[in-house]
């Protein structure tokens, strides 16, 4: 309490000294702040003054953002009203606060409690928390205040709740977009039906529940759990209100500056300020995976995201619809084996262990009563269908009774206890002979339906053909019924119409050094666009040889491959002719801060997973397993549409006849992407390959090189070990536009390519299918090499890689 009071006498003293009008957190009756005049809270914490986001066009906002970080706005009063010009002022008049514009129409007004009496002296104060108070100085009465009316963040000390007597409701809301503060399309808001629980939501549509309250978390959110030693969550539930608010523990210093927002992506973070390195990190981030999805596997299903399919039946079901559920289509749900017989005794629980507690909108709550009286009272009941305690603090308490169908139950780890009835047969002691009958009943319509569903699969397979095709990115026009691939004629260009597309190869025209040669840029007469690697004249590969090669890779027809479009071989040349690629190699804009931004965050995941469909076609799906050997971003060619494709594949196959890499000590391959057994033994295999993959994807999100003094995959084990994965991303990218969820999935997969020992890394097929399946668990990657390791090999090589070619 001193402390404060000599703070505001020295605030004073200062002011005095200065003449300034109005004192830094308030503002008067008779004071107005203008456009570049802020109140800074006595903390210094916020800030609140006029500020400007888009860049097109001029539009103002009054808000209140960090002092640290003033791109964070957390509150936002005209939201919907943009100002046109700057010179408009925020004044109180009549006990409100108003926003007029140079024209002095009102643009925006603070809400009139009508329930107040005449207010003599109302005074504005921006508060520590955050909160700007608009109250009467006289009584104390909070006339308004900004906590009432949260944008898109959450800070301590606001609410999320619904006054049950008026209906007025306390939830956050989406921007629109980063620079557009109007409202968006997700709510976050307090669900006071049942037991208390939060809902996002996406326009009218439930996203996520975060489940009920369970007297210490939300059900669905056993995250909080990490938080408990600096922070209370608080949730109180009365006939007048529902709220829920989170407090600092008591004795808890300095608390970093801490927000939890409201994405216009629908993601909700929390994040918190880091001193340190001064930026913002994530702390936690929700909803996380494909079972958050609210209500994903229908009535009685339940969803473990690890799990393949995602969607099981809870135990006593089984499939409703088994040919709708076998085609992943779960919204029909599950139903009872034996349906329940209210009479007598021959009905009994079942403990199903650690969920996300079931949707509680039409459950009966009584916090009141022990959780035997709870059983007692489910079991009575012919309607309960399952029952859980309300609170589990303490060893469970209180009594939650489910009536209706049981839905959004999800896995979790540290879930919590749910007891579900079924009928004693449908138990787990069952006696051997009931058993066979059952297996007998099951068994047979199980043969029939798999039968019928052989049948409908080949139909649908017949039917789906063409598109599966293309779903791999398979031409068609190479791909006939049996699955082979036609004899590709292969166009043979003469030197002369090479070298008159290409000016004589001339340097103007040279697009850069590939591995085995130089690539040249030229132009047909008729105005296409091509592409000549010139090989370099190295290899003694005969003719027949060369052309076998060339076929094969002209029979390699992939989406992620660059084509070739034809090759020339006369004199001593050798050349192909691929497509034209507009964008260059990724190389180009990843490792570029300005042209980096051009590759936003969706646009990487989708680069990295194209590569990853290319390697396995290459590695299996083309039947001639092909090792790439030098996959790296300048390898990767980027079409108009920046799709990736790689190239160079099948050169080094070609290369491979007449140059053993273990005799000549000429490896193929760049510092940096190289795998230690390759680098260090010239062993090679396709792991070989899945680690220049991995490490090329963290570049990709990184933007880094893994080169030279900088050892990105020691980078990337770190921030990961340490949960700042976040800072791995490429600043060019705008981090609003991440995805959490991806974003760890994807380094994890990196990490996993890159495993010392060939074995702990997936194959091309693992890896596209971990990429792609946001429910799939992963193994822990081990430590991946590190530098001091690498070091000890790269030496050697590097005068043989220099001796190769300068790339
Ligand atoms: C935003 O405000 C700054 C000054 O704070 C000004 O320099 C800039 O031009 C404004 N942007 C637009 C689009 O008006
Ligand atoms: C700003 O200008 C637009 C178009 O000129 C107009 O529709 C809008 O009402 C103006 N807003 C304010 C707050 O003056
Ligand atoms: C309005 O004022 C009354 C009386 O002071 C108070 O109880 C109530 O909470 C206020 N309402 C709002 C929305 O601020
Ligand atoms: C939540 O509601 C209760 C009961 O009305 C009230 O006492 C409490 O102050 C509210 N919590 C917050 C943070 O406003
Ligand atoms: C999914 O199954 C339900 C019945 O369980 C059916 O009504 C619905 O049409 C199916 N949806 C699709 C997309 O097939
Ligand atoms: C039985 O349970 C249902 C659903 O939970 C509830 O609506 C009903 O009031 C209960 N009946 C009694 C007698 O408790």
């Amino acid at each position: 309490m001193w402390d404060r009071t000599s703070r505001l006498f020295d605030t004073a003293l200062l002011f005095s000294l200065l003449s300034v009008s109005y004192s830094f957190d308030t503002l008067k009756q008779t004071e107005t702040l203008a456009n570049g005049q802020t109140l800074v809270s006595l903390n210094s914490d916020f800030e609140l003054g006029f500020f400007n986001r888009s860049t097109s066009t001029t539009k103002w906002y009054i808000g209140i953002w960090y002092t640290v970080s003033p791109e964070i706005v957390v509150w936002v009063a005209n939201h919907e009203n943009p100002l046109n010009d700057s010179s408009s002022t925020l004044s109180i008049s009549k006990g409100t606060l108003v926003l007029i514009d140079s024209l002095q129409n009102i643009i925006w007004s603070s809400s009139v409690n009508l329930s107040k009496p005449k207010i003599l002296d109302p005074i504005l104060k921006l508060h520590d928390s955050g909160n700007l108070v608009l109250k009467d100085q006289n009584n104390d009465d909070i006339l308004w205040q900004s906590f009432d009316y949260p944008s898109n963040t959450f800070l301590l000390g606001m609410k999320i709740g619904k006054d049950l007597t008026t209906g007025f409701e306390w939830y956050m809301s989406s921007w629109k977009s980063s620079d557009d503060p109007s409202k968006g399309n997700y709510y976050y808001k307090m669900n006071t039906i049942g037991q208390p629980e939060m809902v996002l939501w996406d326009g009218d549509r439930i996203k996520f529940k975060t489940g009920a309250w369970v007297g210490v978390r939300f059900s669905g959110l056993p995250d909080m759990k990490t938080y408990t030693n600096t922070l209370q969550f608080i949730v109180v539930s009365t006939s007048k209100e529902v709220n829920f608010s989170i407090e600092a523990n008591k004795g808890v210093p300095n608390l970093p500056l801490s927000r939890i927002v409201l994405y216009e992506t629908g993601v909700i973070k929390c994040m918190v300020w880091g001193q340190d390195k001064k930026n913002w990190y994530e702390f936690s981030s929700w909803p996380n995976d494909m079972c958050d999805n609210y209500d994903k596997c229908g009535p009685f299903g339940t969803c473990n995201s690890i799990d393949v399919p995602i969607c099981k039946c809870l135990p006593g079901f089984h499939p409703k619809s088994p040919i709708e559920w076998s085609m992943r289509n779960f919204s029909g749900g599950c139903e009872r084996k034996t349906p329940l017989n209210c009479q007598g005794h021959s009905n009994g629980f079942k403990l199903v262990k650690s969920v996300k507690l079931p949707d509680t909108e039409n459950a009966m709550v009584d916090a009141s009563i022990i959780i035997e009286e709870c059983k007692r009272r489910c079991s009575l009941n012919c309607s309960c269908l399952a029952y859980s305690p309300s609170d589990i603090s303490g060893g469970g308490s209180g009594c939650i009774m489910w009536g209706h169908n049981l839905i959004d139950i999800k896995y979790i780890e540290g879930g919590q206890d749910l007891y579900l009835k079924l009928d004693k047969s449908d138990l787990d002691a069952t006696g051997m002979k009931k058993m066979q009958v059952i297996i007998g009943i099951i068994v047979m319509p199980t043969v029939l339906l798999l039968a019928l569903l052989t049948v409908y699969c080949i139909c649908l397979r017949q039917r789906r053909r063409k598109t599966a095709c293309a779903d791999l990115g398979i031409d068609k026009r190479n791909y006939n019924e049996s699955g082979s691939l036609h004899n590709t004629e292969l166009p043979i260009f003469d030197l002369e119409t090479v070298i008159a597309a290409t000016a004589n190869f001339s340097d103007a025209n040279k697009l850069g050094h590939g591995g085995f040669g130089i690539v040249y840029k030229g132009v047909l007469s008729g105005g296409e666009e091509i592409a000549v690697k010139r090989l370099s004249k190295d290899s003694s590969q005969g003719l027949n040889e060369f052309m076998n090669e060339v076929m094969l890779i002209a029979k390699l027809q992939h989406r992620n491959l660059v084509r070739l479009l034809g090759c020339c071989i006369q004199r001593s040349e050798r050349m192909l002719i691929y497509e034209f690629m507009p964008n260059k190699s990724l190389d180009f804009f990843i490792f570029d801060k300005v042209r980096g931004e051009l590759l936003n965050w969706r646009t990487r995941l989708e680069i990295i997973t194209g590569i990853s469909r290319g390697m396995l076609y290459l590695h299996q799906d083309s039947r001639f397993n092909i090792i790439h050997r030098d996959l790296k971003a300048a390898n990767i060619l980027l079409d108009g549409e920046m799709t990736p494709k790689i190239s160079d594949f099948g050169l080094a196959r070609s290369f491979e006849r007449d140059q053993n890499e273990i005799d000549t000590g000429r490896v193929v391959g760049t510092r940096g992407y190289m795998s230690p057994e390759y680098a260090m033994k010239g062993k090679i295999s396709v792991k070989s390959d899945v680690y220049s993959f991995g490490v090329l994807l963290l570049e990709i999100i990184s933007g880094k090189r893994n080169q030279g003094n900088h050892d990105l995959l020691a980078y990337a084990w770190e921030l990961r070990q340490d949960g700042r994965i976040r800072q791995l991303v490429d600043e060019a990218i705008d981090s609003s536009t991440t995805v959490a969820s991806d974003l760890v999935r994807f380094v994890h997969v990196g990490l996993l390519c890159v495993q010392e020992c060939a074995d702990d890394r997936p194959t091309m097929s693992t890896v596209v299918s971990m990429l792609s399946n946001e429910g799939m668990t992963l193994p822990e990657p081990k430590i991946p090499v590190l530098s001091s390791k690498s070091q000890s090999f790269s030496s050697p090589i590097e005068l043989t890689l220099t001796g190769i070619e300068g790339r």
